[in-house]
């Protein structure tokens, strides 16, 4: 089966079709997401938070993204897969971003990098993209700026704010972004940046009005229920269903009932004496 390009996914903006992409971090759940007919995976540096544990996405680095996205490439037939540029992988110069993006693909077989920034990350988008090598931007949240931001806060609530966000979303159009990921801004600030905007924009905590939409896996299957922010719905909640799961296998153990005769294997056979007449 062919995978989604780039193409198909900004037809789907000129054909009022709206884009699902959802994260994903091992082959098994990859499979799950290409099975369900999502059109674009993302191996997000949120991986740092759901996969190893961290606070924040700074410690994830390229070899971490690199490795994910070769298992997450594995589990896809038909999803578009791209890969999260970390923390200090691109930030440093155009340069560096070629190579760390050049990984991405050659490597981990990504066919698109994603980094956060607007104005300030334009020259490496635009060397990227000359380069032959998509790039997706992400402004308004960028977690990696999480202390310059004081926090994982909302952005663009003011006048003043809001109009950098938007230079940042118009400065990654120009620069040569064919998507960009609106994160954690008002409503009607992403409805204007998605009718300004000739590429599509994904949403995550910025209203119904993008062109698509991107959540965690982890968070719309609801597998860690202590974490409730306002912008994920929860679609199952997986954590109860494997808590559950788990008590029952371990009730089994204990009790001597698992495994039963039908789960084990039967002992040495007598060997078949081979008939010659
Ligand atoms: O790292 C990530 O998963 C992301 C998405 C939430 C957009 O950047």
């Amino acid at each position: 089966m062919n995978r989604m390009t780039v193409l198909d996914l900004q037809k789907k903006k000129a054909d009022n079709q709206r884009i699902v992409m959802v994260t994903a971090y091992d082959a098994t759940m990859a499979r799950l997401v290409d099975k369900a007919g999502v059109d674009m995976v993302l191996v997000g540096d949120s991986l740092g938070m759901v996969v190893q544990g961290h606070s924040d996405t700074l410690p994830v680095t390229l070899d971490h993204v690199v490795y994910h996205t070769a298992c997450v490439a594995r589990g896809l037939q038909r999803a578009h897969l791209c890969a999260d540029m970390p923390f200090m992988t691109f930030q440093v110069s155009p340069d560096q971003a070629m190579l760390s993006a050049g990984r991405l693909l050659q490597e981990g077989r990504a066919q698109s990098v994603k980094l956060e920034g607007g104005v300030r990350v334009a020259d490496s988008i635009r060397k990227l993209t000359e380069a032959g090598i998509p790039v997706v931007g992400h402004v308004g949240l960028t977690p990696q700026s999480v202390h310059a931001m004081g926090g994982f806060r909302v952005q663009g609530r003011t006048p003043d704010d809001a109009e950098r966000v938007v230079e940042d979303a118009l400065a990654v159009e120009q620069a040569g972004a064919f998507m960009v990921v609106l994160e954690a801004i008002p409503a009607p600030l992403a409805a204007e940046i998605t009718a300004r905007l000739a590429i599509p924009t994904i949403g995550i905590g910025a209203g119904v009005a993008c062109d698509g939409q991107v959540l965690v896996c982890n968070d719309l299957l609801g597998l860690d229920l202590s974490f409730e922010p306002r912008f994920v719905k929860r679609f199952a909640r997986l954590e109860e269903i494997v808590v559950g799961a788990m008590e029952a296998y371990a009730a089994e153990v204990r009790a001597g009932t698992f495994p039963g005769p039908e789960h084990a294997f039967e002992g040495r056979q007598k060997p078949k004496i081979a008939r010659l007449y």
